[in-house]
């Protein structure tokens, strides 16, 4: 039988949107898994909050059914103020009555990251079984990045250390290295000679909501591109790892990153954006971002990378389009087929399809016709979501779906030398004709 060891949550951030929306609700739904084993959450924030209240105040965004009364009472507080040591003692005495496998999930804005990395390791919370998990965005710049890095890295080691990118942890991003490494005839295929050009399209239909002040600072470029994009990039791009482990995975991740060049850029503003709470009212914040990359290395010689995010588009879809090069198909190219594609439906769709040419019957005109894996129909529509995965594999010690310090340092010194152009006003829900005019040679998948 599975021997199961005893958890202790530590949510630093513990009465942020986060930590409601997602943490407490993923943990919820592990626990109703059988997941978790004698385990203990504790909540931690600067408010003078009773567990009672916290609880409450946690419990709004939880999906209640019979089991939530169990799973409450292992919840407990503790005030702290990040910058206050004595906050620390108080968490200190609470650990001592918990389990040993402590997860310290950082759930707050890096600029706190330093100083809660500091205080843990002052009063030694961390052992040798800890994980310290840092939220996304990890800096705001190379410099901070790097800085960050270094403080974090003197006091713990890397094994410790979970940089999070929920995108890794969403099924299909997951479904990607498993496509490309398990399946004989995909991996043949990836490089320039049959692929004509490769997109990457992140498209929201909402704007900033109550992030307008975090938002302002950082924009499309560096809250969407530099984390989730990149990530994606560099595992479309990537060259077949020696192994599917987290070493070997990351260090082919660097590889792409460190190939990465920026061709071209450009990017809007929705109207209104301005007006939004906590963003200045002169912002030039781009949220929305379209770039066109180039990869390094014979593989992808010669093969655009579109790249795009926007916020208050259309509609909402991620999705990764594999366009396979027209001139190499059958002798019937230029007579009304279209290029095969492959396609990865990142949400809301879950799947991956192939597009090809089929004939129409009763003549030898063709039509596209897709070949289709449809996540939902073979899993349920209920697969466990992004949070809850990472919170799984942090826990088993699996730092796959985790950024390693080197690729974060890649990601931001990508976006650091980016000369991003003023950004274009655009209407909410209207994708504006410079993205369409942006790729000379086709159009955006699924863009409308
Ligand atoms: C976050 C970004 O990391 O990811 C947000 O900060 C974005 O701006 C969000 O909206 C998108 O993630 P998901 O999983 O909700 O599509």
């Amino acid at each position: 039988m599975e021997t199961k060891s005893d958890e202790t949550f530590v949510l630093l951030g513990g009465t942020g949107d986060l930590a409601r929306k997602k943490l407490l609700p993923s943990l919820f739904n592990l626990y109703k898994k059988g997941k978790l084993g004698d385990f203990d959450v504790i909540g931690t924030s600067r408010h003078d909050l009773s567990r009672e209240e916290y609880v409450r105040h946690v419990g709004v965004n939880i999906n209640k059914d019979e089991t939530w009364d169990e799973f409450k009472e292992n919840i407990r507080f503790a005030r702290l103020n990040f910058y206050n040591p004595e906050g620390y003692e108080v968490l200190q005495k609470k650990l001592l009555g918990c389990g040993d496998q402590r997860l310290f999930y950082l759930a707050t804005l890096p600029q706190h990251f330093d100083v809660i990395t500091d205080n843990l390791a002052a009063l030694d919370l961390v052992n040798e079984t800890s994980k310290v998990l840092y939220e996304k965005p990890f800096g705001e710049d190379l410099r901070s990045a790097k800085k960050l890095n270094r403080t974090i890295n003197e006091l713990f080691p890397e094994e410790n250390i979970y940089r999070i990118d929920h995108y890794l942890d969403k099924e299909l991003v997951g479904n990607l290295s498993i496509l490309r490494f398990s399946n004989s005839i995909i991996e043949p295929i990836m490089n320039a000679e049959y692929v004509d050009q490769i997109q990457i399209i992140a498209s929201e239909d909402f704007g900033v909501g109550e992030r307008g002040g975090f938002y302002d600072r950082y924009g499309a470029v560096k809250d969407f591109f530099q984390s989730h994009l990149l990530q994606l990039l560099s595992l479309v791009g990537m060259s077949t790892p020696e192994k599917l482990d987290a070493k070997c995975i990351r260090d082919e991740k660097v590889r792409v990153l460190q190939g990465v060049s920026i061709m071209d850029t450009m990017t809007g503003q929705y109207e209104g954006y301005r007006d939004e709470e906590g963003v200045d009212e002169d912002s030039t914040t781009e949220t929305l971002a379209a770039v066109k990359a180039s990869l390094d290395g014979p593989r992808w010689q010669g093969v655009p990378f579109y790249i795009l995010t926007g916020k208050n588009l259309a509609k909402k879809y991620s999705q990764i389009y594999i366009q396979f090069d027209k001139n190499n198909q059958s002798a019937m190219a230029g007579d009304g087929t279209i290029p095969n594609s492959l396609v990865v439906s990142i949400q809301p769709d879950r799947g991956i399809y192939l597009v090809i040419n089929t004939k129409v019957p009763g003549g030898m005109q063709t039509e596209p016709a897709k070949m289709e894996f449809c996540h939902a129909c073979h899993h349920g529509p209920n697969t466990p979501s992004a949070y809850e995965n990472l919170l799984a594999q942090a826990l088993a010690g699996d730092q796959r779906s985790f950024i390693r310090y080197d690729e974060i340092e890649e990601q931001w010194r990508i976006v650091d030398g980016m000369k991003l152009p003023e950004p274009t006003i655009y209407k909410p829900g209207k994708v504006p004709p410079e993205v369409h005019n942006f790729i000379q040679d086709g159009e955006w998948h699924g863009l409308s």
